[in-house]
């Protein structure tokens, strides 16, 4: 595959982190964010972490102009950024849902819709957006997560309609359960209780998911578009 920026939402822990290094070992230059400032432990000149709350319109065009000033313009673009709020729908608040859809749906409008132009310009692109199971067959407690996540399918089938002809492909991935901050409030007794239904009996690793990621945007994938492809031991089978 010819090395690529590729720009990664959410590129400080968890499975944002793990695509991030695996994209620069293989060579491509990776620009990641986080709300925070953060640095990459692995000190590969490919890996360039940046501060962005993509849920902040400006912020995002502000980034994205101070990019391609320095040339770096991304060809594939990763909207990994998530967050959850759990809570039983009757005692939801507001911030609760305004907070987990901006974040992981109206941040992934945000930035596809601040790099499109250049893709088709060059007619060429990945974009893959990090869903989940949760969309896919919802979740007590995760009516606002559901909902975002499964707006991401949406997202993905008509904007792959659009821009398919234009050579850029456009994707979502579902986890299950992976093993990252975001499950770590789940106890031994809780995973054990999760892990009884997947009929592959274990939690996923951020490289299962990574794996998947990296065939969907590479030169082998480029007659799959408008897919939601499940990386989730068989949990949810559709
Ligand atoms: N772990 C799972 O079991 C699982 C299952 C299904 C789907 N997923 C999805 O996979 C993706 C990654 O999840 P993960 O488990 O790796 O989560 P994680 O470990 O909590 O990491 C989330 C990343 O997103 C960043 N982030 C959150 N809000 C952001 C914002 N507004 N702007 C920019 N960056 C933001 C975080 O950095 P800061 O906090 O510093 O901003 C962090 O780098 C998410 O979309 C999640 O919904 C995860």
């Amino acid at each position: 595959m010819n090395k690529e920026i590729i720009f990664i939402s959410g590129a400080s822990r968890g499975i944002g982190l793990s695509m991030a290094n695996y994209f620069a070992d293989a060579g491509h230059i990776v620009i990641g964010t986080s709300r925070n400032n953060f640095k990459f432990e692995n000190n590969s000149a490919n890996l360039i972490p940046i501060k962005l709350d993509i849920t902040c319109r400006d912020s995002v065009k502000n980034c994205i102009d101070s990019l391609k000033e320095k040339n770096l313009i991304p060809s594939i673009l990763i909207n990994n950024a998530g967050i959850t709020s759990d809570q039983l729908f009757l005692r939801m608040k507001d911030e609760d849902w305004d907070a987990v859809v901006s974040t992981n749906l109206t941040g992934t409008f945000n930035l596809s819709k601040a790099l499109i132009k250049n893709m088709l310009k060059n007619k060429f692109g990945r974009i893959i957006n990090i869903s989940s199971v949760s969309g896919l067959m919802g979740n007590p407690g995760q009516v606002n997560y559901s909902s975002a996540k499964a707006g991401l399918s949406g997202f993905t089938k008509s904007l792959a309609k659009e821009v398919g002809s234009r050579g850029i492909t456009v994707n979502s991935v579902a986890p299950g359960f992976i093993e990252t901050d975001m499950t770590s409030f789940l106890d031994c007794d809780a995973k054990n209780e999760i892990v009884k239904d997947i009929p592959l009996k274990r939690m996923g690793s951020t490289t299962d998911v990574t794996l998947l990621v990296a065939f969907l945007i590479s030169q082998e994938a480029s007659y799959i578009t408008g897919q939601t492809i499940s990386v989730d031991g068989g949990l949810y089978m559709y």
